[in-house]
This record gives structure tokens, C-alpha cells and sequence, in this order.
């Protein structure tokens, strides 16, 4: 049903955030690394689906012990580079010719769900250049003066959204997107895409629980958000 599509599942980043040794991706949720279980999500969500994972070259041979010793069948694995946009650009190099939708996914995101990722991927079928997952803003939020970083200014939050991932594009789109030169305002593939002037990228709904796992107390939040919602 879904063979049309391929995930990128992004996971060479160091973590330097994140303060172990073990970039966070890699570190163990309910006994298992955070990245099987963002891995396994996708693979449930949209069975036929294959799997790009990104992991950087210095990795790897870590990953297939990993892979032996939870008895996890990898994706095709491609290298990462210095910036996510190269990272990406590194995986879509392993899409396949005849897929036609793309979703990208942050590895470090083990807790999304069946229904923020299909939401995407159906959103892209039905006709969209792309989609992406977003949830509205609990905090207040200011905006930095630029003559005085230390004072802001308090905004609307209700014109914002914060952003997620997977977000999903046409597959030529996304190509000619990664053609064009690395910016280092982009944050998200959904900014690569609005940069090459593809523009009609629709919201769909994220997840509160589809947390990034950022600091290592994220790490102690996804366990207990696994233990009351993922049974
Ligand atoms: O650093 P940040 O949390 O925004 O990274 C989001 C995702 O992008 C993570 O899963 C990380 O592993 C991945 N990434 C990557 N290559 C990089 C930097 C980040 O694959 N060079």
C-alpha cells in the first residue's frame, strides 16, 4: 500500500546537546536504542515502506552489533555528513528510482505515531507538494530585539506552530530541492523545499508525544510517555 514511499530516517548527528558520550539517538529507550524504535514506527505505520536510515561512517560498525545483539533487521544504511541538510541530501542519494513520495524523519524522535505519519504521506498522495506535522505553542513566546538580545518582545503565539517530523514532499521536488546550495537558515526539510519555491507544504496534525529527544531528561519522559501509551 505503501510501497510508493520511502522514509529517510536521520541519525548522524553527535548530540553535542545532549552531554554523553553516545549520541542520543543511540541511547537506550525501554532497552532498545531510541532510533530502532523510530524505525519500527515507520515501518508499522506504513507497512511496504522501505527505510533509508542515515547513520554517520564512524558509526557503523556499532550499528550492525546493535543490530545483532536486538535481533533488528537494518534499513540500507547510507553516511551522514557535517549539517542535516547533507545528511539527508547523503540518504535521498539511496531513494529508490520508482518511489514518488518521501517523508523524513528525525531518528531522534522514537514516539510518533501511526497516525501523524500516515497523515503526511496521505497528505503528499492526495495532491500537495508536501506536509508536515505541527502542534500549537504552549509557551509564550518573545521575539529577541536585535539591538538588545537580552530584552524581546512578546509575540502572538497563536500565529505560531511548532514543527515536526516526519514531514513527507513529492520525491522530484525534494531532488531539485537538495540540488540547490546549502543555507544556513535551514532547520528542516520543509525550509529547503519553501527556499526552491515550492510552497504548498500543508500543516497536518503532530503528536505530543512525538517528542525529539534533546537533553538527556527527554530520555526519562519518553520512557514514561512509552509506558502509558505505546503498550
Ligand atoms: O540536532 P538536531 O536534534 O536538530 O538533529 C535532528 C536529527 O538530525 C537527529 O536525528 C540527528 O541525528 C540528525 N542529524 C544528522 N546529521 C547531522 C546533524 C543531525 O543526521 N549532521
Amino acid at each position: 500500500m505503501y510501497a510508493g514511499t520511502t522514509h529517510i530516517v536521520v541519525a548522524a548527528g553527535s548530540g553535542s546537546r545532549f552531554g554523553s558520550g553516545l549520541p542520543k539517538q543511540f541511547c537506550l529507550l525501554d532497552g532498545r536504542p531510541v532510533v530502532m524504535h523510530a524505525i519500527d514506527a515507520l515501518r508499522r505505520a506504513t507497512p511496504g515502506a522501505p527505510v533509508v536510515l542515515v547513520i554517520s561512517g564512524p558509526m557503523l560498525g556499532m550499528w550492525r552489533e546493535l543490530c545483532e545483539r536486538h535481533g533488528f533487521e537494518s534499513p540500507a544504511v547510507a553516511f551522514g555528513g557535517a549539517s542535516r541538510w547533507e545528511s539527508v541530501r547523503n540518504g535521498l542519494a539511496l531513494v529508490s528510482s520508482d518511489c514518488t513520495i518521501v517523508a523524513i524523519h528525525d531518528g531522534a524522535r522514537p514516539l510518533v505515531t501511526p497516525e501523524v505519519v500516515r497523515a503526511v504521506v496521505d497528505e503528499v498522495a492526495a495532491g500537495a507538494q508536501g506536509a508536515v506535522p505541527a502542534v500549537p505553542v504552549t509557551d509564550s513566546l518573545r521575539r529577541l530585539e536585535c539591538d538588545a538580545p537580552s530584552h524581546g518582545r512578546a509575540v502572538d503565539r497563536s500565529e505560531y506552530v511548532a514543527v515536526q517530523t516526519p514531514q513527507a514532499f513529492r520525491r522530484d521536488l525534494l531532488d531539485l530541492a537538495y540540488s540547490r546550495p546549502f543555507q544556513s537558515r535551514f532547520t528542516d526539510d520543509a525550509s529547503v523545499m519553501e527556499a526552491a519555491g515550492f510552497t504548498d507544504l500543508r500543516l497536518t496534525p503532530g503528536s505530543p508525544v512525538n517528542i525529539k529527544i534533546t537533553n538527556p531528561d527527554d530520555l526519562a519522559v519518553a520512557e514514561i510517555i512509552l509506558s502509558r501509551h505505546c503498550q
